[in-house]
């Protein structure tokens, strides 16, 4: 059958669907989007040069990108009553609960988008989730600090913009320096898309029933949130400062093979690269680059080197393949960009919904998209016939 969730692709794996976007091969730790190389992009690209090309395909000419750039911006305003929801949330609610609510009820605000057949209003609904999540992330984050919020301001490019509207104190211009908007929009490319990835796969699951583009980004929001899926990165930096200090890695790792402690070392394994994760390798370059530009020495930076080394020359994660993943490096930087942690799985958010939005679009303009139902392998009780209470 070729209806999602049962075509076999033939390599072992029970592939979900197909799909035109994202290539990995787990074992030669090889990432494309849209057939060009993580790395290729990392060192080239922007993040809305990316978004364009997963949403269309190709890469976009300087007038195709102004153009979608200046869409992006037009759409990047939220709704003046999002703040009633936002106010109603209680000030020390995790970002990422305010952040699935809000994208849930960007589904009340757009009655048009909530059955489309009109592929034009579907790129559209696509755009505004792109505009608007940096907008209501940053209203969530200066919310939970008792900020005013900021409004996009159009002059600035994407993460630029973010970083605004995230970071300025009310009282005072914000001085960004060119290094962090550079290193945000780097870990955005690299976070924008992973194939069918769980909270990718949630989204993909909510739109085949021909669910709204709102409720099935906020349903991958909630999938992300997860430690053992996006909420890895701020799982990290809680595990290396629990760590504290280099001396303390080698137990750390000695507990993580204990499978009695329940404890993990977050930001390692995958359940597709069987190798270094690729987004890991430049992550893990750039942390260095990007302190030293700011001038941060962190010292969980060490402990995090110190980890890596520690547990890849152990035979326990060696035998099982078990490589730093996207998330073990990210949050030193996100850190050093001076965002909180609770906002660390936000930041992914903001950059998977290019991906997200794209594979919605690619499932809601296949001809042959059908509804998702998973099945099981059966492991109850056997046919039995019903006993009345007195009887048991
Ligand atoms: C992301 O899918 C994607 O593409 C996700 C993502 C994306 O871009 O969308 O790449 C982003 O989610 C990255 C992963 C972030 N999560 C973490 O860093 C959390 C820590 N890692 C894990 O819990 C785990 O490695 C997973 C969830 C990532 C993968 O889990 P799997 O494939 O189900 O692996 P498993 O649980 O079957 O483990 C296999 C073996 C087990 O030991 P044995 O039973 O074989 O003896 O490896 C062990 C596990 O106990 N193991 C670990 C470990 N991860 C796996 N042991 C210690 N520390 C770890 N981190």
């Amino acid at each position: 059958e070729t209806g999602c969730f049962t075509y076999d692709p033939g390599f072992g794996a029970t592939a979900s669907c197909k799909s035109a976007i994202t290539y990995i091969d787990g074992d030669a730790g090889v990432l494309l989007y849209r057939g060009y190389p993580i790395e290729q992009l990392a060192e080239k690209s922007s993040f809305t040069e990316v978004a364009y090309l997963l949403m269309h395909g190709e890469l976009p000419n300087a007038l195709q990108l102004s153009g979608f750039e200046h869409e992006v911006t037009h759409h990047s305003m939220m709704h003046e009553a999002f703040r009633t929801f936002l106010y109603g949330f209680r000030h020390d609610a995790h970002p990422m609960a305010m952040l699935t609510g809000m994208l849930g009820s960007l589904a009340s605000f757009y009655h048009n988008d909530l059955n489309i057949e009109d592929p034009e209003q579907r790129r559209l609904a696509a755009i505004r989730l792109i505009a608007k999540i940096p907008t209501i992330a940053a209203a969530c984050h200066r919310y939970s600090i008792g900020w005013p919020i900021r409004y996009p301001r159009n002059n600035l490019e994407y993460t630029t913009r973010f970083l605004h509207m995230m970071m300025e104190v009310p009282s005072e211009p914000l001085e960004l320096n060119p290094v962090a908007a550079k290193a945000l929009d780097l870990l955005f490319i690299l976070h924008a898309d992973h194939e069918q990835n769980a909270s990718t796969s949630t989204v993909r699951l909510v739109g085949s029933t021909g669910a709204n583009p709102y409720v099935s980004v906020a349903a991958g929001v909630a999938a992300l949130w997860g430690p053992a899926h996006g909420g890895a990165n701020e799982a990290v930096l809680k595990m290396l400062g629990e760590i504290g200090r280099p001396e303390n890695v080698q137990s750390a790792v000695d507990k993580a093979k204990d499978k009695e402690s329940g404890f993990r070392l977050m930001g390692f394994g995958h359940r597709v690269y069987k190798n270094f994760d690729p987004r890991a390798k430049i992550i893990r370059e750039m942390t260095y680059k990007v302190l030293g530009e700011l001038g941060v020495n962190d010292p969980l930076l060490d402990v995090a080197m110190k980890l890596e080394e520690a547990a890849l020359k152990d035979d326990y994660f060696v035998q099982r393949k078990l490589y730093p993943n996207v998330d073990f490096y990210s949050g030193i930087i996100y850190k050093a960009l001076g965002i909180p942690v609770e906002m660390f799985t936000v930041m992914f958010a903001i950059a998977r919904t290019a991906g997200w939005v794209s594979h919605w679009l690619e499932q809601q303009n296949d001809p042959e998209n059908r509804i998702g139902r998973p099945r099981q392998v059966y492991t109850g009780a056997p046919t039995r016939d019903y006993v009345g209470i007195a009887q048991r």
